[in-house]
């Protein structure tokens, strides 16, 4: 008798967001223009705003903090932080929660970087960790707060999130099967120098090297023997705003020639848009919030469901691949508390987002105390002697 395959997946996510936010309204009156290009055209209602004390650490250690909270630290040992948004040259961000979140000293810690593909990246990686050791958790955390200049064409597609999700033999969320299709190539259409705290994007040509790189990924997919179109109930896009999953919704359903009507398309995505409609883009962490939205729909019954998968990183890297959401997943989600997250941020007006937009290039080594204005449980305290310092707030 042959031994059941493993499976392996994501046994636990949690989310967390900064803790005060702009709705688009206050930036369209600003620029004199109709909110609907915002609310309609490009499908984004809010953006979460970091405070001067908080940044990928805070909102990491809050995401992850949630999956300790529940399953306890013991058994991880491999701690993976994906972000393009990163708060050091060397040291990963990934060490810092580790510390807050008391973690034990037997854990390898990482930081990952691949624009906003880079949480896939680690996701797969731990999916081979545990291939090799069932006993191995993986702690997957991605984490980003996504800037552009002031007054530039991204500037409404901003927004900061994080995700955490536990990776773990015999999933109780998702289980992730084996068959993916990649696509890398060597483009400008979203980059961020080291000098600039803010990204440089060529807007419309990202979004057709993000269709493209769609079609090489989702054909790569097929030819190495994924399952058909017709068989994936569900689909999670990267979402810098979330009329792009729309797109490529569409997209690839012209690819496979679904000949699904455009109700039956939007069902197949709609509810995974809501978490991304409200914080903006969080880069790497935004395909999972995705997913959390996705799960988090109570009209939806998914047991049993496959979930297709497309996570995109500009630059750029692609992949899609699949998931099948297991039995009982409900009792593990968090849905009052993810609605409280987001309802529960503080409404700031515009000049208030100008002056913290502005404030992060103040921040330039010097030794600062950071004012207490986070209501999160983590905090980004200031820095001594060149050296970052953070803090647990309860
Ligand atoms: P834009 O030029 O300001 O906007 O830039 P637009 O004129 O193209 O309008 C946007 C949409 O709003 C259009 O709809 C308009 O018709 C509609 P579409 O034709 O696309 O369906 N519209 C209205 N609808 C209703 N009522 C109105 C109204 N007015 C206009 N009154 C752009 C838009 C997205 C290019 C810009 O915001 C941008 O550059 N964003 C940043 C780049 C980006 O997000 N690219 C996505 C692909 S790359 C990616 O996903 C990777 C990334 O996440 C980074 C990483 O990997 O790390 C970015």
């Amino acid at each position: 008798m042959s031994a059941q395959p493993l499976r392996i997946g994501i046994h636990d996510i949690s989310f967390a967001t900064a803790h005060q936010v702009l709705d688009l309204s206050e930036l369209a009156e600003h620029q004199g223009i109709d909110v609907n290009k915002y609310y309609v055209g490009i499908g984004q209602s809010e953006m979460s705003m970091p405070a001067a004390d908080e940044d990928i650490v805070t909102m990491g250690a809050e995401a992850a903090g949630r999956i300790i909270d529940r399953h306890g630290a013991e058994g991880i040992r491999t701690l993976l932080f994906a972000t393009e948004s990163g708060i050091d040259q060397s040291k990963s961000a990934g060490v810092f929660v580790h510390g807050l979140l008391g973690m034990g000293e037997n854990c390898r810690v990482v930081e990952l970087k691949q624009a906003c593909y880079s949480a896939t990246a680690a996701l797969q990686f731990a999916l081979g960790i545990v291939a090799r050791d069932p006993r191995e958790k993986v702690l997957v955390i991605a984490a980003d707060v996504a800037r552009y200049a002031l007054d530039s064409s991204g500037e409404p597609t901003q927004g900061a999130a994080a995700v955490a999700f536990l990776v773990t033999a015999d999933p109780a969320l998702v289980e992730i099967e084996p068959v993916t299709g990649l696509h890398t190539d060597d483009i400008h259409d979203f980059w961020r120098p080291n000098h600039l705290s803010t990204a440089l994007v060529d807007g419309k040509y990202s979004l057709a090297a993000y269709l493209r790189s769609l079609e090489g990924a989702w054909t790569e997919y097929q030819a190495r023997g994924g399952v058909a179109f017709d068989d994936i109930d569900r689909f999670c896009y990267h979402q810098p705003f979330t009329k792009m999953a729309v797109k490529a919704h569409d997209r690839l359903n012209t690819i496979a020639g679904s000949g699904l009507d455009r109700d039956a398309r939007r069902a197949q995505i709609a509810a995974s848009l809501d978490i991304n409609r409200r914080t903006g883009n969080s880069y790497t962490a935004s395909i999972y919030a995705g997913l959390l939205s996705l799960l988090n729909d109570d009209e939806a019954d998914l047991e049993g469901s496959r979930i297709g998968f497309f996570s995109y990183g500009s630059g750029s890297v692609s992949e899609f691949f699949t998931g099948v959401v297991q039995p009982g997943y409900r009792a593990l989600l968090r849905r009052d508390e993810d609605a409280a997250l987001l309802d529960s941020r503080v409404a700031i007006g515009y000049a208030r987002y100008r002056s913290l937009h502005e404030a992060v290039d103040e921040v330039r080594g010097e030794d600062v105390v950071t004012a207490r204005e986070t209501t999160g449980p983590f905090r980004f305290a200031g820095i001594t002697d060149q050296m970052r310092r953070y803090e647990r707030t309860r």
